[in-house]
């Protein structure tokens, strides 16, 4: 039984890294002409309104995407973001916000193609709802994890598969790492994108020593903290761990990231890391 809803996190810090990122990314792959497939194994509700009751509750926005709605000194990378989730307000008020689908069908070209996966009886029907009709996109209310690795190769031959999990079972932090192995055996020049929270930092030690084993080339790390490591606080820092990221990236992110840090990090302990995780 899957509790997870996302509208109780949507624009927290972990969405501005993650979002970000895919954006980036997104962008990188439209600058050639040539269609290609965005696969989201874990949508969620693709949109979201800060003003619900479960985003009241929680207020986690407010130190993400709020932190940045009125800067006028942003990274390029992040005032893209920014832009982005800008199309889905209006007059300037932050009152909605965008899950992964929806940025990437603002980016989608006519030649493109979305492919989204949710479980969530209650999510996969707003998802619907907000994604409407549209010939490019195919929404499944299945597994993402199992059903991501019939796709690949993705017949465009170019492709972006986000893995972002709620990590509700324990699991999962194996699963993501056979899922990104299998998914890279079957296409080795895929852009395969996972998200991950520091809840227990043996948990991400682990789950990067795996990756770093496996015959998995070219993966880089990008992880925001909002305060030290702690088993007691929950989640302290979120990261992204990106297989064949576009070559503009890294630099995108040593620009952005101490940004991101000094903004969004809780009584002055924000702090960020950049790795590359194995060479191409
Ligand atoms: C962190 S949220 C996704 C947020 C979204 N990617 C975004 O950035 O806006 C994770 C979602 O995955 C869904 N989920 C959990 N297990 C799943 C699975 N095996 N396959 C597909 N969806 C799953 C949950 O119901 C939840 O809505």
């Amino acid at each position: 039984m899957l509790s997870y809803r996302h509208s109780y996190h949507a624009g927290n810090y972990a969405d501005v890294l993650k979002h970000t990122i895919l954006i980036h990314i997104l962008e990188h792959f439209k600058k050639k002409e040539k269609p290609f497939c965005y696969v989201d194994t874990h949508a969620g509700a693709g949109a979201y309104s800060l003003q619900s009751e479960q985003a009241e509750k929680t207020q986690e926005y407010q130190q993400g995407i709020a932190q940045l709605w009125q800067q006028t000194d942003l990274p390029d990378c992040v005032q893209s973001y920014v832009e982005q989730i800008k199309r889905a307000n209006q007059d300037d008020a932050l009152t909605h916000y965008l899950g992964s689908p929806m940025i990437a069908k603002q980016c989608l070209r006519p030649q493109d193609q979305l492919k989204l996966y949710e479980l969530h009886n209650t999510e996969i029907e707003l998802l619907k709802t907000a994604m409407q009709r549209d010939k490019r996109i195919q929404i499944f209310h299945e597994d993402g994890f199992k059903h991501c690795i019939g796709l690949m190769p993705p017949q465009q031959r170019r492709g972006i598969v986000l893995i972002d999990p709620s990590y509700e079972i324990k699991t999962e932090y194996q699963q993501v790492v056979e899922t990104l192995e299998q998914l890279y055996k079957r296409f080795a020049t895929g852009t395969f994108v996972l998200w991950y929270p520091v809840v227990d930092r043996e948990r991400i030690d682990l789950l990067e020593h795996k990756l770093k084993k496996s015959s998995i080339k070219n993966i880089q790390l990008f992880e925001l903290a909002q305060s030290a490591d702690s088993n007691e606080q929950g989640m302290t820092a979120s990261g992204m761990i990106v297989i064949n990221p576009p070559w503009t990236l890294k630099a995108q992110m040593q620009e952005a990231l101490p940004y991101l840090a000094k903004h969004l990090g809780l009584n002055k302990a924000g702090s960020f890391r950049i790795e590359q995780l194995k060479d191409e």
